[in-house]
């Protein structure tokens, strides 16, 4: 019974997080349908850097300066994949073109995302 219970508990808190009906829950579903997960993951070979912390961190960039990665920094990373290049990567994103929605919903998630800062892995070597 108890176990029930939980598992009920368990279900609800799955769905309100990650579920399709949040806009999270939609930016979750259309990184992994547009395939910018294949770039980022928290692999330190990954093609580009992971999510996990950016939102709200300072985002050291190729040009020496920094920004800090607020809402605007997000959709200008998503829109314009050319204009702020993070230290350490190479400008290998491309060109998505997606409506507002669709970008904010993406915003909502990696927002989501900013608890845990991991350390930005910047496995290429400036040359
Ligand atoms: C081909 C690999 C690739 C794909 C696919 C890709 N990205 Fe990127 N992305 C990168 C690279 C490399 C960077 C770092 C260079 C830069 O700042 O542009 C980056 C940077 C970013 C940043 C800034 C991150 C930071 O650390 O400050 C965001 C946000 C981002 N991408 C979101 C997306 C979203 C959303 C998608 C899918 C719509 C996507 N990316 C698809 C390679 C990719």
């Amino acid at each position: 019974m108890n176990r029930l219970i939980v598992a009920f508990a368990i279900a609800l808190v799955v769905a309100s997080c990650g579920g399709a009906d949040t806009a999270s829950g939609r930016g979750e579903a259309l990184v992994q349908d547009l395939g910018c997960v294949t770039c980022h993951t928290d692999d330190a070979n990954a093609l580009g850097p992971p999510w996990v912390g950016v939102a709200g961190s300072e985002r050291p960039l190729d040009d020496g300066s920094s920004v800090v990665a607020d809402e605007a920094y997000l959709i200008r990373s998503i829109v314009e994949p050319g204009e702020d290049i993070v230290a350490g990567w190479r400008p290998a994103m491309p060109m998505f073109f997606l409506s507002d929605t669709e970008v904010d919903d993406i915003v909502a998630y990696l927002l989501s995302l900013s608890g845990d800062a991991l350390v930005p892995t910047m496995p290429f070597d400036e040359e």
